[in-house]
């Protein structure tokens, strides 16, 4: 009997593979520090647990509206309105016609290729990357095609770099803003160059900001954020990594109304709709006050996570390793490369020997050979804990 073809071209998982092996060390009785999986270490927020339990108990359990509730839309075009004016000069989505509630960012990801890509259609994908924007492409028989994204360059491929990476067949630019798994956010000079070129090549600008809550300078600039070229991008959200709610399954995607109309169809033919009481959670997590401060005391949180690590690799002065502080989302992409040992070795031994999990680099593309990935969404003490750990082992290589 035959397979479908294109999983030959998908790989396992690595942050699978390891958070499998931290689960076989730990019941083994071995000791690990956790600080590979990226999924908030804080529980969701007792009033949106709350709301949506009120939902369920009231019989909210049959199907809801394809494109999600009314309501939970109009919340989700005035919080992207409220950010892209504090950051640019986007105009608010119209609920009606240009918002879908999906199950999660990564099927808010995968409608918004669905609704573009033919297959051998070309999309442009920094490298490195969170490995399911490339799989994604992939699965849809489209190609992609990596930019690279230098350490030396924040981490953001350069300009020219996107420019001379499209040909006839290019449908799209996919980019995720504060980035996983290197934390980069690009400024707004930046974007708008992106965006001008998506307008010359009449390209697509798939933006995933999932992590758009999560930064430690200036708010990162969103793509909606440029009025004047509205019409080129796909915003992509979740209530994931902003509120903690990792397990829900809910997120949004935004567009011009053609492409919602194709994202509805792809919506209807894979989920038909998101459960009705994890909506109302949502929509309570977007309207509430306590909520609000709730999610900024999260990002404070993880700023004091980021500023432990700092701390304590400048204890490390002569390491092999650079720490390079991100500027969004709550991973540090550790740069072993003066170690010279492939990406997996690397984290098998960091695993085996300082008993901590990190993510090997090359699991989000070539360009990220010789680096780690290091999720700071974990308690202080992990944290703490494990970057002395792995800046310890390292200098004893
Ligand atoms: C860049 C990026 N986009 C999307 C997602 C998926 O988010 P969700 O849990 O909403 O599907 C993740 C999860 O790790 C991510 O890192």
């Amino acid at each position: 009997m035959e397979f479908n073809l294109q999983f030959n071209e998908i790989p396992q998982s690595a942050t699978v593979a390891v958070a499998d092996k931290v689960l076989r060390l730990k019941a083994a009785g071995k000791e690990i520090i956790p600080l590979q999986v990226g999924d908030p270490d804080f529980r969701t927020p007792q009033g949106i647990v709350d709301a949506a339990g009120q939902s369920l108990q009231a019989g909210l359990t049959h199907y809801g509206p394809s494109r999600g509730f009314l309501d939970l839309r109009q919340a989700i075009a005035a919080r992207v309105q409220k950010r892209v004016s504090g950051c640019g000069n986007g105009k608010a989505y119209d609920p009606e016609r240009e918002i879908i509630v999906t199950h999660g960012g990564v099927h808010a990801y995968y409608v918004a290729m669905q609704s573009i890509l033919n297959p051998g259609d070309e999309a442009l994908i920094p490298d490195p990357s969170w490995a399911t924007h490339t799989n994604m492409v992939r699965l849809l028989r489209g190609k992609a095609v990596p930019v690279a994204a230098s350490p030396e360059n924040g981490f953001l491929p350069l300009i020219e770099a996107w420019e001379s990476a499209i040909t006839p067949k290019t449908k799209a630019m996919v980019i995720n803003y504060p980035a996983n798994p290197t934390g980069a956010v690009p400024d707004y000079a930046y974007m708008e160059a992106l965006l001008g070129i998506a307008r010359k090549h009449n390209i697509w600008v798939i933006s995933d900001e999932v992590y758009d809550n999560i930064y430690y300078g200036e708010e990162p600039v969103s793509a909606a954020g440029f009025a004047e070229h509205r019409d080129h991008v796909i915003l992509i959200n979740s209530f994931s990594k902003t509120f903690a709610m990792t397990g829900w399954r809910i997120g949004y995607i935004a567009g011009p109304e053609r492409l919602i109309d194709n994202a509805l169809k792809a919506s209807q033919n894979s989920i038909t709709s998101v459960a009705p009481f994890i909506q109302k959670g949502a929509q309570f997590a977007l309207t509430d006050k306590k909520v609000q401060e709730e999610i900024l005391e999260m990002r404070q949180t993880y700023a004091r996570r980021r500023a432990i690590i700092l701390e304590i690799a400048e204890e490390f002065n002569e390491s092999p390793v650079k720490v390079i502080p991100p500027k969004g989302a709550f991973y540090f992409f550790l740069d072993f490369r003066p170690l010279k040992i492939p990406s997996v070795d690397l984290c098998e031994r960091i695993l085996d020997e300082a008993g901590v999990g990190l993510v090997p680099g090359v699991a989000f593309g070539a360009q990220g050979e010789g680096f780690a990935r290091l999720c700071f969404a974990a308690s202080d003490a992990d944290v703490r804990n494990g970057i002395r750990a792995i800046m310890d082992w390292a200098d004893r290589q």
